[in-house]
């Protein structure tokens, strides 16, 4: 079984994936850190350097030759991953899809604590933060209700998130 979490930046996928994965015995790849370590290079840098569309087409690149993995495994897409490259489909045809949904004010909070490392975020105040993540939350939610699970990631801790999505799917 492969195991697909998605949703947006601070929705809790690569936290939870590492629980869910370690419970179940799966492997766990967290696709941001394998594009990194594949090229050598931070995301940040290859945003950077590179430019969003570079980046959209390696995570693109990356996710299919990580689906050709033999084995059971969870993967922590990265937030935009399911919106670029009809990518959604493609995670839900090899696998289960589960769509971490959580609050702005929930993500608000917890990006406002981890933006330096994530380069769609830099520099953004407060205010900006949030009006960034109404926005594209909007724009981007079509693609994360294309999952087969949905779930309420909000005031839920790690660990009790692992065994939701393991009573939810049903694994
Ligand atoms: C992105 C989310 C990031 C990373 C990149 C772009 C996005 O992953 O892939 O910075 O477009 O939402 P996380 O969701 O793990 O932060």
């Amino acid at each position: 079984m492969k195991i697909f979490l998605i949703g947006f930046m601070g929705s809790g996928k690569s936290t939870v994936g590492v629980d869910l994965a370690h419970i179940l015995g799966y492997r766990f790849i967290d696709l941001d850190e394998y594009i990194e370590q594949k090229h050598n290079l931070s995301i940040k840098l290859i945003f950077e350097t590179k430019g969003e569309d570079y980046f959209r087409m390696i995570e693109n690149e990356t996710l299919k030759e990580v689906c050709s993995f033999e084995g059971d495994f969870v993967i922590s897409s990265g937030g935009g991953t399911s919106c670029f490259y009809n990518n959604i489909d493609y995670m839900n045809r090899n696998g289960i899809t589960v769509y971490l949904r959580a609050e702005v004010s929930t993500l608000v909070a917890r990006l406002i604590e981890s933006k330096v490392d994530r380069p769609l975020l830099w520099g953004k105040t407060k205010d900006e933060l949030n009006e960034y993540i109404i926005r594209v939350l909007n724009e981007r939610k079509k693609y994360y209700e294309k999952a087969q699970v949905i779930i309420d990631a909000d005031n839920v801790n790690p660990k009790d998130l692992a065994q939701l999505i393991i009573s939810t799917v049903n694994i």
